[in-house]
């Protein structure tokens, strides 16, 4: 058991009676961002929730003294500019060894120092804006694809419909696998392989048929083997235009490239980071415009104006201001990646307060966005407050900052703007009268049950329907 005297001095709430910090966790577990609301609001910027005991929340680290939250942009940004001292960890062990697992546990975001620097040079000209722009056209296809095929007069769930736009484009753009042409589908092969290693029963590793473990093990056998494959079928033909040939081309200063079990971690943490943050972002902004008819038909009045009814070109995606803010403020108010975890890799000091070898730090976005210091009356959607502001890297962070910052941001803003503006000028999505919209807060913020919206043609009537919203998003935006 590990009491460090440092981290017992950090206000925080006391253990819960039995059960200790794992009391503690468990509500915070169960409610995340409720949580990290009351413990800002009652015991100020430096928080620790769990002290002692190896009381790893989310790390692999060993001999965790605890877990702490720091708030403000003071803090953010004394963790985002020292990454050596305030280091990412990976989510879950990469200590087992070289199997197909590790290979796929070990992305950019399980790496450090010299190395994350290394892979982060190596993957950055795949995320040029001159090469996202060329994604346009698989883009707007696929979009267009979709809304093809949904029907005016009928109930879909809009947030399950992003997740799968948004998978076809990460196959398609990432690594260049076509899922509505027939392709394996690489990324529903992801999408389970994420769910399976977030079962808490893998930990326990018993090897049996059947078991959670073995289910795993066996998932990470099959995509270990899928990639390999698409990386052969590269190496044979040479550029597809997508991410990961561009990963396989790129040479860093000293003439070296990626290895093949850096290309399949790389392959896989990038579906794991771009999928369903964008897909997430999409339906928050959906939901959003939704319940603001005013700006809803300023929106309307700019893709009118602008693209008159077309598909946007990249020029144009750049002309869509109105629609750029209104993205910026919904990645604000609702953004799609709450909290994020550093380990203190040697003793420092944050704010005042020492911090011990091992704590687990946990910043977040979602609670510098809502201070009401930074944004005057936080919970209001406000495109146009970005008018007049121009907050610092460290008040204004979806997407992270530093040399940590998202390699996405780009790819995923222009992916955004391209598919709202086809589908608002296309179709009406409203929500039903009854709607009932829950937050649920994993690693990435999504609807609990889904968005559901009523298909309409575009007829430009902006009433909202069903005033009276339910739901706890109501917690975190006026709507
Ligand atoms: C709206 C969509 C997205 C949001 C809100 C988002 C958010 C974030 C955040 C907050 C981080 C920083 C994590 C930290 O501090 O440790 C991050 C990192 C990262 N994101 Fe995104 N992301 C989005 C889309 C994407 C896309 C589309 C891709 C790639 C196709 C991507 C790839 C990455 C990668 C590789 C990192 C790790 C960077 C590093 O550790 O150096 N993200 N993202």
């Amino acid at each position: 058991m590990i009491k460090d005297s440092a981290i017992m001095k950090i206000p925080g709430p006391k253990p819960v009676p039995v059960i200790g910090w794992r009391g503690n966790m468990l509500q915070f577990l169960r409610d995340p961002l409720t949580y990290l609301n009351n413990a800002h609001r009652t015991y100020g910027s430096v928080v620790a929730f769990a002290r002692g005991g190896n009381s790893n929340l989310l790390s692999s680290v060993d001999h965790c003294p605890g877990t702490i939250f720091a708030f403000g942009s003071a803090n953010n940004q004394a963790i985002l500019t020292q990454p050596d001292v305030y280091q990412s960890s990976p989510m879950s062990s990469t200590k087992l060894g070289h199997t197909p697992t590790t290979r796929l546990l070990s992305g950019i975001f399980s790496m450090n120092g010299d190395k994350h620097r290394q892979q982060r040079r190596l993957m950055m000209p795949a995320f040029h804006k001159k090469r996202i722009e060329t994604y346009r056209d698989d883009m707007a296809a696929m979009t267009d694809r979709m809304l093809e095929s949904w029907q005016a007069g009928s109930q879909r769930d809009v947030h399950a419909d992003m997740m799968e736009l948004t998978l076809q484009i990460a196959c398609k753009t990432l690594f260049g696998v076509n899922v509505a042409a027939g392709d394996q589908n690489i990324g529903a092969m992801i999408e389970k392989w994420i769910k399976s290693n977030l079962n808490p029963l893998i930990t326990a590793k018993v090897d049996l048929p059947g078991t959670p473990y073995r289910k795993f093990t066996t998932l990470s056998t099959q995509l270990d083997n899928a990639f390999h494959e698409i990386l052969e079928r590269k190496r044979k033909g040479g550029d597809d235009g997508d991410v990961l040939s561009m990963l396989i081309q790129t040479r860093d200063e000293n003439g070296e490239q990626m290895t093949e079990d850096e290309l399949v971690g790389q392959a896989n943490i990038l579906f794991f980071a771009g999928h369903e943050t964008t897909a997430n972002a999409l339906t928050w902004t959906i939901f959003l415009l939704n319940r603001h008819p005013d700006i809803y038909e300023r929106v309307m009045q700019e893709l009118d104006s602008v693209l008159g009814g077309a598909t946007p070109t990249v020029e144009q995606i750049g002309q869509l201001e109105l629609l750029d803010r209104v993205i910026k403020e919904s990645l604000r108010i609702l953004s799609p990646v709450p909290f994020l975890l550093r380990v203190a890799m040697e003793e420092t000091e944050l704010n005042g307060y020492r911090i011990p070898v091992g704590t687990e730090v946990i910043y977040s976005p979602y609670i510098t966005h809502h201070m009401p210091e930074i944004y005057p009356e936080p919970e209001r959607f406000s495109p146009d407050r970005w008018l007049t502001i121009n907050p610092s890297a460290y008040e204004y962070l979806p997407f992270g900052a530093g040399i940590r910052m998202c390699i996405g941001a780009t790819f995923a803003s222009m992916e955004a703007k391209l598919v709202l503006a086809m589908m608002l000028q296309r179709y009406h999505l409203a929500l039903p009268p009854d709607a009932k919209v829950d937050r649920s807060v994993m690693i990435t913020m999504s609807p609990k049950n889904g968005l559901p919206v009523l298909i309409q043609p575009q007829k430009r009537q902006y009433a909202v329907h069903g005033a009276a919203l339910q739901g706890n998003i109501r917690e975190l935006v006026h709507v």
